[in-house]
């Protein structure tokens, strides 16, 4: 009997133990073999068919002329960024109530909740999570929103319960020192080293509305799809909105990520780099784009206009003048 019943009792515990890791969030992480995305695949929902991020392929994607600039309300208010964390993983932070998103294709009004962001190893490593046509910018920054302001837990059990804002950001000494959106990322990165550890928090009494750090973005131009978290549950919950407009910020804003924050609770502890999820497979998923991205007649022109650019040099290298 004792040699039946070890083995079985031993085999509940494993499970449950199994059981409990993946559901409290489980022991992942980027940057090792042993927790790292390829080990992924078994925890919550991130072995699905619905999963985020891709690889956008711009000639693949949909025209959907209704697709017009997202609505933003109250994203210029100075006084919503409430509180900033280390998570180990990202920096991430908390947006008091007020901040709303609207537009065609989100089935609701979506509130959003909080903003994190995803980078590499400072502007010679990229770390954006999505790519477009293959191109991974410096890093990316998401804005979660629940629909009509459910909290997270109840809306990922909703296949459209979450709606993130994506955008790009590029680090690029063409960012003037002295532009506005340079200057409002130059202030957001002064709170990094208040919470350099991980777990720590800290109140922001900042003076940036969410406005201010996206700056001129055109907020027309934008890929639509359906994904899922990008972190383990990995919960197929998401409308996607990814703008192609890349925010650009001096290269020390991208520098000081990696530089700033820890992954431990030590302040000697790794570095918190390259947390971006690798791409996923697109399936038989569509990727549609907004209006202000033109018309597939558009694309047409332009590979008319090359090919014709292109007749007309080798007609003039063929006749020599
Ligand atoms: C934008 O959203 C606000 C708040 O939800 C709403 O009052 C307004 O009518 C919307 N504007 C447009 C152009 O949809
Ligand atoms: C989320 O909201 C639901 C419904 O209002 C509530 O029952 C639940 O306890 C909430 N969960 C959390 C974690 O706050
Ligand atoms: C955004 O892009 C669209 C399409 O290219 C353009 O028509 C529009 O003027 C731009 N808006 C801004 C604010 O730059
Ligand atoms: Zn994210």
């Amino acid at each position: 009997m004792a040699s039946v019943w070890v083995p079985a009792v031993l085999t509940v515990v494993l499970l449950l133990l199994g059981g409990s890791y993946s559901s409290t969030g489980g022991p992942w992480c980027y940057n090792e073999a042993h927790c790292g995305p390829n080990t992924w695949l078994s925890i919550g929902h991130c072995g699905g068919k619905r999963q985020s991020p891709i690889n956008i392929l711009s000639h693949d994607s949909i025209l959907n002329s209704k697709l017009g600039a997202v609505n933003l309300t109250g994203y210029e208010d100075r006084k919503k960024l409430l509180e900033i964390k280390n998570t180990g993983k990202t920096v991430d932070v908390e947006l008091e109530d007020g901040l709303s998103l609207s537009g065609h294709g989100l089935p609701s009004s979506y509130t959003a909740k909080s903003f994190h962001l995803h980078w590499g190893d400072g502007v010679s490593k990229p770390g954006s999570e999505h790519t477009i046509d293959s191109k991974r910018y410096s890093m990316e920054l998401h804005i979660v929103h629940t629909k009509n302001n459910m909290n997270v837990s109840d809306a990922v059990k909703d296949p459209e319960g979450i709606a993130v804002l994506g955008f790009f950001l590029e680090g690029s000494e063409k960012a003037k020192s002295k532009g506005k959106t340079a200057e409002a990322w130059e202030e957001f990165i002064k709170n990094l080293h208040k919470v350099s550890e991980k777990d720590k928090d800290e109140d922001l009494t900042s003076t940036i509305s969410l406005l201010d750090l996206l700056g001129t973005t055109n907020l027309t131009s934008y890929y639509r799809y359906l994904g899922s978290l990008t972190t383990p549950q990995c919960n197929e919950a998401v409308i996607w909105t990814i703008f192609t407009d890349p925010i650009l910020v001096p290269p020390k804003v991208v520098e000081a990520f990696p530089s700033e924050l820890r992954s431990s609770d030590s302040s000697s502890g790794p570095p918190i780099k390259n947390n971006f999820r690798p791409l996923q497979k697109i399936g038989d998923r569509k990727v549609e784009r907004s209006a202000g991205l033109g018309s597939a007649a558009s694309f047409l022109s332009q590979s008319a206009t090359l090919l014709l650019f292109l007749s007309i040099t080798s007609l003039a290298a063929s006749f020599p003048v």
